[in-house]
């Protein structure tokens, strides 16, 4: 794999001693999906904003395609095409116009066929002729997708493209996200819906008070979740966890009463039937169990509260 993306020891703090990244090292390869998760506040757009040259460093290097983005920064952000949080767009322009005038600012020779295609992949064809102004919430997203796209660029950043979508249009953007890769552009999205990661990712990635915690390949992860745990209540409360019981590795609860089992739910052989039986032979009796699947959720909840996987 090669990286499209190179950033190494980037730090952040803004005037007024706001320290909005720290530390943050990430590779990001050609041709993938990488989604940050991340909470209000966790600097992801301020990391974008960092790769795309919008922001200067207080600390480390950013190199896209192999250009440095404040020596070289032309030719990095040429090759970048960025989707903002807010919708700007000029309201009185057409849609086609607008994505033309965005690529004659970046010194792009003109291509209607290319625009053309541009906005029938994203349904806005037959709005090409109306304002801005007149069309729908969805659509203007839409519009700041055919406008980031309009250069041709390598990478996409969609920072937040679904934050305040309705559940359809999610949908419809998951799928063309999945267009654009298959076309080889390198998408970045930021998120704090865990499920868009979860849909949409390769990658992914957690950021939380400026540092990037975890970054995994998203099916690695979905094996790490496949591992369930089992709360067992017991009749009466136990001090020290038999020594018969050592080999399943059994965990305190919150209460005295209250042990946990982890096992590969899809394992033939969760070993439960067994447990329970040298538990009772162990002179500890069940009263209640309850099994509980660890999901994305938990692990993004677990990170961002300890701070560490
Ligand atoms: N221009 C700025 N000046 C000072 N602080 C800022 C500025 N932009 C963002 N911040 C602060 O930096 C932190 C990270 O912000 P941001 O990157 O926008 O997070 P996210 O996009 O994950 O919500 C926040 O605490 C935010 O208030
Ligand atoms: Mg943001």
């Amino acid at each position: 794999m090669t990286s499209i993306i190179s950033i190494n020891g980037l730090g952040k703090s803004y005037a007024g001693g706001m320290r909005a990244l720290d530390d943050v090292s990430l590779e990001i390869e050609k041709g993938e999906i990488l989604a940050l998760l991340g909470p209000n506040g966790a600097g992801k757009t301020t990391l974008i904003s960092a790769i795309c040259g919008l922001i200067t460093p207080t600390e480390g290097t950013i190199s896209v395609g192999g250009h440095d983005t404040i020596r070289s920064f032309r030719a990095a952000r040429n090759l970048i095409g960025l989707v903002p949080q807010e919708i700007t767009i000029e309201p009185f322009e057409t849609v086609l116009n607008t994505v033309r005038l965005s690529r004659g600012l970046f010194g792009k020779p003109r291509n209607e066929a290319y625009l053309e295609q541009v906005l029938k992949d994203l349904s806005l064809w037959d709005k090409k002729d109306t304002p801005c102004m007149a069309l729908s919430g969805g659509m203007k997203r839409r519009v700041l997708i055919a406008k980031a796209l309009s250069h041709e660029p390598q990478v996409l950043f969609l920072d937040e493209p679904t934050a305040g979508v309705d559940v359809s249009l999610r949908r419809d953007m998951w799928e063309m996200v999945g267009r654009l890769r298959e076309s080889g552009v390198t998408i970045i999205l930021t998120t704090h819906y865990i499920e868009e990661a979860e849909e949409m990712a390769d990658r992914i990635g957690v950021i939380n008070k400026g540092k990037l915690l975890l970054v995994e390949d998203k099916d690695k992860l979905m094996t790490q979740l496949g591992r369930k745990q089992l709360i067992l209540s017991l009749q009466s409360p136990v001090k020290d966890i038999p020594e018969a019981l050592s080999e399943y590795k059994l965990q305190r609860g919150k209460t005295d009463d209250v042990l946990q089992y982890d096992y590969d739910a899809r394992s033939e052989r969760t070993g439960i039937t067994r447990l329970v039986a040298d538990m009772a032979a162990a002179g500890l009796s069940v009263r209640d169990v309850e099994s509980r699947q660890s999901s994305l959720e938990d692990v993004f909840l677990t990170l961002v509260e300890e701070g560490q996987p």
